[in-house]
């Protein structure tokens, strides 16, 4: 038998390690929230049987619960880790009662948590010399960890995944697919998939409900497509309005931003389902199974006949009709530029691009730094609201020298940042770019970043984001996810 750590109770760890217990295997139990750890503890001593989170059930071995995860991997020969994202990871493994300051040469630290290649590569590169890692995350999900059918996407040495091999196999399915990391990477592309199909489908219903078509009509045609497994499976979840959870949608959320994250190119599909399930999660549904994304699609309110038109011609204003050319019959716009021609051109007001209201009504103002409300920040840093909508956020800042950003992301905003006075450089994980000023770079949302001011003179700069970042910032450790 073999002397297990596990560390990570949640819905998924608790069924899994429960069956190692089962199995008969010596399990010292850590977890964040410790009644966790101790209720499961006392499931598995008692027999267990017939308990949700005990997976198989009773143990042969013994089953104890640590105070640290320190303590929890101090004498293990094998340690599982079944957490929530790599900022979890990172808090188990760091400071004097983590995992890295305890675990023993000659240990196998199995991650089964969803985290992708990067803090995979973050993990193994902390560990002391003579541990090995061997990366597992999971496919199935609470019925297959109860009932140990779970898929094992394993990375990780041939010999050292063989060896693991009795262990994992009473989670799952074991598949290597390849050195350490590969399994974060494969289970990343899992679920590109997985997540992607429900994105589509909740577009598909939308899609025939805005065209009229009956919800019944619908499932008969999406029936008839590679999506009709997928729509047939959903389909009461879909009508009874109920997603009971096993996959939560904010565990959904962060692994699609990490998806975009880990990818080397422009992933639009992938962008557009992050985007809806940070949305989701932003409107409540985070602890709601990830499925709850259909419904949050499908509530989400039908655009307006203005908005499903943009104007992009002038105007009459008096017919409504767009206004023409007398000599082309074209739209009156400029030709060159394609902005719509002048008010004294065409002899009515012109519309605003975006509102559709004449320009009267949204004459432009100009805005200057001098006027603009002004906040301060860090460490004696200035910002200034040059623009400031929901769909767009215009900041000119200044920074003195030697002062940093802390390192964050936003789940919604892309940004651009533009350096106008003196030498900035922008951190993104495992990497820095310096910008000098007439230099600007854009972070897509869900990036970890940090802009700082590193010369001896004074930085300025424009932060233009879309939407805006007001509430929708959260603070990162470093960047390394
Ligand atoms: N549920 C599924 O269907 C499913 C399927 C496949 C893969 N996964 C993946 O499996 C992993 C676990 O999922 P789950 O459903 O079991 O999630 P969960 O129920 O939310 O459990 C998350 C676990 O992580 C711990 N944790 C979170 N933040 C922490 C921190 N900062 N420091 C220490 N511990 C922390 C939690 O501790 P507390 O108890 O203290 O909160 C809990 O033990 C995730 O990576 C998920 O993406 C889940």
């Amino acid at each position: 038998m073999t002397t297990v750590a596990w560390i990570g109770l949640g819905a998924m760890g608790g069924r899994m390690a429960g069956r190692l217990a089962g199995a008969g295997h010596d399990l010292v139990l850590w977890n964040r929230t410790r009644s966790r750890a101790d209720d499961l503890a006392a499931r598995l001593s008692t027999g267990g049987a017939g308990t949700s989170e005990a997976g198989a059930g009773g143990t042969g071995g013994s089953v104890r619960v640590a105070g640290t995860p320190g303590e929890a991997v101090a004498g293990a020969e094998v340690v599982f880790l079944m957490l929530a994202d790599p900022a979890a990871v990172r808090a188990v493994s760091e400071g004097p009662d983590g995992l890295v300051a305890a675990v023993r040469p000659g240990t196998t630290v199995i991650d089964m948590s969803t985290i992708g290649p990067a803090a995979t590569a973050g993990l193994r590169e902390s560990l002391p010399g003579g541990v090995t890692l061997i990366d597992a995350p999971v496919l199935g999900s609470l019925a297959e960890a109860e009932s140990g059918t779970l898929t094992l996407f394993v990375g990780g040495p041939e010999e050292a995944v063989e060896r693991q091999g009795p262990l994992l196999s009473l989670l799952g399915a074991p598949v290597r697919v390849g050195g350490t990391g590969a399994g974060a990477a494969a289970k990343l592309v899992a679920n590109g998939a997985l997540l992607g199909v429900v994105g589509v489908l909740g577009e598909s219903l939308a899609l025939a409900d805005d065209l009229g078509l009956p919800r019944e009509v619908a499932w008969q045609v999406l029936a008839r497509t590679p999506l009709g497994a997928q729509a047939e499976r959903r389909r009461a979840a879909v009508e009874s309005g109920s997603y009971p959870p096993r996959f939560a949608l904010a565990m959904a959320a962060k692994d699609s931003a990490l998806i975009t994250q880990a990818a080397g190119r422009e992933l639009r599909l992938a962008e557009g389902v992050r985007d809806w399930l940070a949305d989701a999660r932003a409107a409540g549904l985070g602890e709601s199974d990830y499925t709850a994304l259909l419904a949050h699609i499908l509530s989400a309110p039908a655009r307006s006949a203005t908005d499903a038109t943009p104007v992009r011609s002038v105007t009459d204003a008096a017919s409504g009709k767009p206004a023409s050319d007398a000599a082309s019959g074209k739209p009156a716009s400029d030709a060159a530029s394609g902005k719509p021609a002048s008010d004294a051109a065409s002899g009515g007001p012109t519309p605003n691009a975006a509102s559709g209201r004449p320009v009267s009504d949204a004459a432009p103002e100009v805005v200057s730094v001098a006027g603009a409300p002004h906040y301060q920040w860090g460490d004696g840093c200035d910002g200034w609201r040059l623009a400031d909508a929901d769909g767009l956020s215009v900041i000119e800042e200044r920074m003195p020298p030697g002062t940093a950003e802390v390192w964050h992301l936003h789940e919604r905003a892309r940004q651009f940042f533009y350096v106008l006075d003196g030498r900035a450089v922008m951190r993104t994980p495992g990497r820095e770019a310096e910008l000098n000023p007439g230099d600007g770079v854009e972070i897509p949302p869900g990036l970890p970043h940090q802009l700082a001011n590193v010369s001896a003179a004074e930085l300025r700069f424009l932060a233009v984001s879309g939407p805006t970042t007001r509430g929708d910032r959260i603070t990162v450790t470093q960047g390394v996810e």
